[in-house]
C-alpha cells in the first residue's frame, strides 16, 4: 500500500515535471513560430487593423486587381482554426487552401516553398497557439475573367513553383546558407526585386535586378557595383535593413519601409548579417560593371540664388526652383544638401534621384514617407494625397518639380512626364494580362497560351 502510494507520487511527480518541459518547449515553440511569422512579414498582409491581428480584410493591390488577404487567425468559423498541420503546410508551400481551392500568389508562397518543415511546424505552433482567434469574416476576391478561375493557377504552379524546402549549399558557409534560406524563403526579397514576365512569374534569371511593385520601385540590390549595391559593405546594408537609412545612399519608403517598420528591423544581428552575406554573392551579370554607381550622383549646388529677391506674385521664370523653395527646400536645404545627420537626407547621393527608373521620386513627392524603428519614426509628408490641400501638386507640378530636381542633383539622363506622374499617382503600371482579360477573348487567349506553355513544358522533361 505505502509502495504504492510511492510509485503513484513518483508518477504523479513525473508527469508534472514533464508536464513542465513540455509547456516550456512549447513555449520555446511558439515563441520561435513568432519570429518566423515576423521575418516572413505575414502581417504585411493579414493584419488590417492593428486591434485585430491577423484577421485579414485588407486589399492587396496586385496589377491584376486587388485580392484580398484571408483571416488566417485561429477562429474555426473565419479563420484557420481547422487547418491541420499538413493543409497549413501546403498553403504555405504549394499556395492550396484546406478546400483544396488555389491561391493567388499574392500570397507569397512561391517564396514561403523555400520553408523547412521544422520552420513550418513552428509557425503552425504559433498560429494555433500565440494568436488570438478573432471571428469575423473578410470580403471576397473578385477578379476580372479568366484570373478569376483559380484552377488555373494548377498549370502556373506546375511551370514555376519549385519543389519545398531549402537544399544547403555544402560550399558555402552556414550563414550564407541561413541567409539564402531567409532570402528566398521568409524575408521573401525576391517578390518585390525580381522583375515578373508576362505570366507574372518571377524571371529567376535576372533575380534581383530591379522591378516595379505598385507605385514604387525595388532596385536592383545585386552585387553589381554599379547597377545593384555591390559598393556597399555588409555592414551598410546591416543597417540600411535595420533602420531604413543609410546617409549618403538611399531611404526606405513605400512597401521598403514598411518591410522595415513590421519585419527586418526586429531580426537578430546574425539573421541580418547572413541577409547581407549572401546579396553580396548575388551577380548581375547582365549589367555594366564599371561606371558611376546611382548613389554616386549629383552634386549639392545652390541652384535657388538666381531665383531670390523675386516676389512670389510676380510669374516666375523657374517654376521648378519655385516648387522646390516652396515645398522641399524648408527640410533638404536650399543646395539639397539635407541635414549634417542625414535626417533630413541629402537629394543627391541619393537612389531615389539617381536611378533610372523615376517611379521612387515621383511616389516620394506624391505619398512621402513614413517608416517607424527603434530611432523613432520618420515622416515626410506627402505631396499628392489630398487634391484639396495647400499643399497639394498636381500631376504636372510633380514633373515640373522632379525633373528640376533629376537635372540639378540626381540623373540627367532621366525625364519624368505628367503621364508617367498620373500613373504612378494611380497605383503604378498594371499587367498585360488585365488588358489581355478586359477583350472579350481574352479567356481563350489566356487558356490557348497556358495549354501551349504547358505541353512545351511537358515535352522538354
Ligand atoms: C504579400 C502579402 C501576404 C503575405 C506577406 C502573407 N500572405 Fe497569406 N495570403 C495573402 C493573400 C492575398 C491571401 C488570399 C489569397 C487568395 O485568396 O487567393 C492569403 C492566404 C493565406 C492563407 C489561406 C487562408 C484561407 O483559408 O483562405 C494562409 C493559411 C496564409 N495566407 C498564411 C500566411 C502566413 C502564415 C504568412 C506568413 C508566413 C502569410 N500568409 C503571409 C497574402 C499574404
Ligand atoms: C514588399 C516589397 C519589398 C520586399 C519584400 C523587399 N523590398 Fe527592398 N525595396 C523595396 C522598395 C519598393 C524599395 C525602394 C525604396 C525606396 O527607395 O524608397 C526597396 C529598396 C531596397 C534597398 C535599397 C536599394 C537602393 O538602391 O536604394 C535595399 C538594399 C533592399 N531594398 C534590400 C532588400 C532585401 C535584402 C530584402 C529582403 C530581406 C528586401 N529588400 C525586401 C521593396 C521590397
Ligand atoms: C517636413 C520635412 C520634409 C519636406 C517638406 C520634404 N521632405 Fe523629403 N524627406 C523628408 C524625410 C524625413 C525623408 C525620409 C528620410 C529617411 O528616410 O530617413 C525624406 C525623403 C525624401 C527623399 C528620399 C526618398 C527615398 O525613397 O529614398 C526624396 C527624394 C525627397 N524626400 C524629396 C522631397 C521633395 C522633392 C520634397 C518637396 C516636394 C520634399 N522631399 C519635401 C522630409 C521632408
Amino acid at each position: 500500500m505505502m509502495l504504492k502510494f510511492k510509485l503513484n507520487a513518483l508518477a504523479l511527480m513525473l508527469a508534472l515535471g514533464c508536464g513542465a518541459a513540455h509547456a516550456a518547449s512549447d513555449d520555446a515553440l511558439i515563441k520561435k513560430g513568432e519570429y518566423l511569422a515576423v521575418a516572413a512579414d505575414c502581417t504585411a498582409c493579414h493584419t488590417a487593423s492593428s486591434t485585430q491581428p491577423f484577421a485579414g480584410g485588407k486589399a492587396i493591390a496586385s496589377p491584376v486587381g486587388a485580392i484580398i488577404a484571408t483571416n488566417i487567425t485561429p477562429s474555426k468559423t473565419d479563420g484557420i482554426g481547422d487547418y491541420s498541420e499538413q493543409q497549413f503546410a501546403d498553403a504555405l508551400r504549394k499556395g492550396i487552401r484546406a478546400d483544396g481551392a488555389h491561391l493567388y500568389p499574392a500570397m507569397p508562397y512561391t517564396a514561403y516553398a523555400t520553408l523547412t518543415d521544422d520552420d513550418i511546424h513552428a509557425l503552425y505552433a504559433y498560429f494555433m497557439s500565440g494568436v488570438q482567434a478573432v471571428d469575423h469574416p473578410t470580403a471576397q476576391t473578385h477578379l476580372p475573367f479568366p484570373l478569376n478561375l483559380r484552377f488555373s493557377m494548377m498549370f502556373w504552379n506546375a511551370l514555376f513553383l519549385k519543389a519545398p524546402g531549402y537544399q544547403p549549399d555544402a560550399a558555402q558557409t552556414a550563414s550564407w546558407n541561413r541567409g539564402r534560406y531567409l532570402v528566398e524563403g521568409a524575408a521573401h526579397c525576391s517578390t518585390c526585386h525580381t522583375p515578373r514576365g508576362f505570366l507574372m512569374q518571377e524571371k529567376t534569371a535576372d533575380a534581383f535586378t530591379g522591378a516595379q511593385v505598385g507605385s514604387w520601385y525595388a532596385p536592383n540590390i545585386t552585387a553589381n557595383p554599379v547597377s545593384g549595391i555591390g559598393q556597399w559593405s555588409q555592414q551598410e546594408l546591416v543597417t540600411y535593413l535595420r533602420t531604413g537609412r543609410l546617409a549618403g545612399k538611399a531611404q526606405a519608403a513605400g512597401s521598403m519601409a514598411e518591410a522595415i517598420t513590421h519585419s527586418f528591423q526586429h531580426l537578430s544581428d546574425a539573421d541580418l548579417t547572413a541577409i547581407a552575406e549572401y546579396m553580396q554573392s548575388v551577380p548581375d551579370h547582365t549589367a555594366f560593371a564599371s561606371g558611376p554607381a546611382r548613389f554616386t550622383q549629383g552634386t549639392p549646388g545652390n541652384n535657388l540664388v538666381a531665383f531670390r529677391g523675386q516676389a512670389f506674385t510676380q510669374p516666375v521664370s523657374d517654376e521648378g526652383a519655385r516648387l522646390f523653395s516652396g515645398n522641399c527646400a524648408s527640410c533638404h536645404g536650399s543646395s539639397g544638401q539635407g541635414t549634417k545627420d542625414g535626417f533630413y537626407p541629402s537629394l543627391f547621393h541619393n537612389s531615389a534621384t539617381a536611378e533610372r527608373n523615376s517611379s521612387n521620386l515621383i511616389a516620394t513627392i506624391l505619398f512621402g514617407v513614413e517608416r517607424d524603428t527603434a530611432q523613432g519614426n520618420v515622416f515626410m509628408p506627402p505631396f499628392g494625397a489630398q487634391p484639396n490641400a495647400l499643399n497639394h501638386l498636381n500631376d504636372q507640378q510633380v514633373a515640373t518639380l522632379s525633373n528640376w530636381i533629376l537635372h540639378r542633383y540626381g540623373n540627367q539622363g532621366v525625364t519624368v512626364s505628367p503621364e508617367q506622374v498620373a500613373e504612378i499617382r494611380a497605383g503604378g503600371p498594371s499587367s498585360p494580362l488585365v488588358l489581355l482579360a478586359q477583350f472579350g477573348v481574352a479567356g481563350a487567349v489566356l487558356a490557348a497560351i497556358i495549354v501551349l506553355i504547358w505541353l512545351l513544358w511537358r515535352r522538354k522533361r
